[in-house]
């Protein structure tokens, strides 16, 4: 399979040929081959509908990224995470030594002119052959392309996750911006 990288400064964009003829059965769920990007997808819109998530605590909703790397995501972005995630905090922060349970999902919406325009996705799954770091990680459309594949291991995302306090609160960059 043939992938197209492109960087740009310190944004770089990682263009890979669309996936096909994988589809979820009538029930909704996901069928025998629904690729990974599908799985997460279908988790993050149905069966863990991030319509449901709560906002990152502490930092504001929709803000200009402004801390080292922020760039790979501008111009404007909303945070939110499932209960497992949120079920991790303690007055808003993880408590030092600690780690998200696995099945938290932390979700990036960036929002160009009003419109949600592209997810960035970490979901906690340690057992998963394609984590990396514990982590899976994905930039899917709204509509369900694929920008990122959780299929690339997170291989432009983790080093940039590792940068600041990233390690101390296991790569969940966002508590570095909050109030
Ligand atoms: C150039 C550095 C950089 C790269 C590369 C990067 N990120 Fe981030 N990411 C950040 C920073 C900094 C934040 C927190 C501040 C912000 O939102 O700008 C963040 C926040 C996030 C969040 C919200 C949770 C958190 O960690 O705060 C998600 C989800 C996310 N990124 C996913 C991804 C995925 C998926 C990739 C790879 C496709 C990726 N990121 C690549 C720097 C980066």
């Amino acid at each position: 399979m043939t992938s197209l990288l492109i960087v740009f400064g310190s944004i770089t964009l990682v263009i890979l040929p669309s996936l096909t003829g994988c589809e979820e059965d009538s029930a909704g769920q996901p069928g025998v081959g629904v690729s990974p990007d599908e799985a997460l997808f279908l988790r993050v819109t149905r069966t863990d509908p991030f319509t449901a998530y709560s906002l990152f605590p502490n930092a504001d909703s929709v803000t200009s990224g402004t801390l080292n790397g922020s760039n790979a995501h501008q111009p404007l972005v909303k945070v939110s995470m499932n209960a497992a995630a949120a079920g991790a905090l303690q007055n808003g922060i993880l408590p030092p030594g600690t780690a998200f349970p696995n099945g938290s999902i932390i979700f990036k919406e960036i929002i160009v002119s009003g419109e949600t325009t592209l997810f960035a996705i970490m979901e906690k799954d340690s057992g998963n052959a394609l984590a990396g770091n514990n982590w899976i990680w994905a930039e899917l459309y709204p509509d369900g392309r694929v920008f990122y594949s959780v299929e690339s291991r997170g291989g432009i995302c983790v080093p940039c996750h590792l940068r600041e306090q990233g390690p101390a609160n296991d790569l969940v960059r966002t508590f570095e911006r909050q109030n």
